[in-house]
């Protein structure tokens, strides 16, 4: 049998303060993702998603438990390879959407390439990726001239930039108004089938997670099938 895409098995993550207990995040989180899957995780704030998110974007290495990729189990990866799988395999998008505010938003969009070189191919990819986003006018435009729900958008864009197999999306529709949020959730939706993108987003949005293959629930250290 094949290895799952994504495999998270017995993750435990804690984090210690000096002077007082440690706070135990994450006890035991099992979860497995298909290629191309699309999946949901909401919970109550302060629950670990965020912090989950980052274990599954390389960000940060559980305390226990094994996050693999392909059967490939990425702490025993050095730090150098965990960096480069990182920015070849996966993209982010936050709920505030961290564009530079001095950066047109074509220039935005190009960042992810600063660090092999931006080509031809890069600015194309990029031209054509805010086209279908709806903001080919925009690219000259600056951040603050753009509404929240375009703002992001531009925030997907650029993390869709190297072409990533993993989506991660931390509270994408947080800071938007209830159309700004639907239409996101549409264009997720939209590029989890056309760029058969494998995306998982937390969100406290129910009408996002219902557009996600399946939704799961982190409480109390665990995940969970969501009701
Ligand atoms: N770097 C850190 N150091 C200490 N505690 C942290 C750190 N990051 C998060 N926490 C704590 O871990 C818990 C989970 O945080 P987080 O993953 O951000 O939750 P969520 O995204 O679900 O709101 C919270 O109690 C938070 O205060
Ligand atoms: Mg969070």
């Amino acid at each position: 049998m094949q290895a799952p895409f994504l495999r998270l098995n017995g993750v435990a993550k804690r984090y210690l303060r000096p002077d007082a207990p440690a706070v135990e995040v994450l006890r035991r989180v099992d979860l497995d993702v298909a290629a191309g899957e699309s999946v949901a995780i909401v919970g109550p704030s302060g629950s670990g998603k965020t912090t989950l998110l980052q274990l599954i974007g390389l960000l940060d290495l559980p305390d226990e438990g094994e996050v693999s990729f392909a059967g490939q189990d990425v702490a025993t990866l050095a730090e150098g390879p965990r960096q480069l799988l990182r920015n070849e395999y996966i993209g982010f998008v936050f709920q505030l959407h961290h564009l530079l505010p001095q950066l047109t938003v074509l220039e935005n969009v190009l960042v992810p390439a600063w660090a092999t070189g931006c080509t031809a191919a890069h600015q194309e990819r990029a031209q054509e990726l805010l086209a279908r986003v709806g903001l080919a006018e925009r690219s000259e435009h600056r951040p603050a001239q753009l509404s929240g729900g375009e703002r992001q958008r531009v925030a997907l864009v650029r993390a869709l930039l190297l072409r990533p197999a993993l989506l991660l999306a931390d509270e994408p529709t947080g800071s938007l108004d209830h159309a700004g949020a639907a239409d996101l959730a549409e264009l997720l939706v939209e590029l989890n089938q056309t760029e058969k993108l494998t995306m998982i987003t937390v969100t406290h949005s129910r009408e996002l997670a219902a557009c996600m293959s399946r939704s799961l629930l982190l409480q109390d250290g665990v995940l969970r099938q969501s009701a």
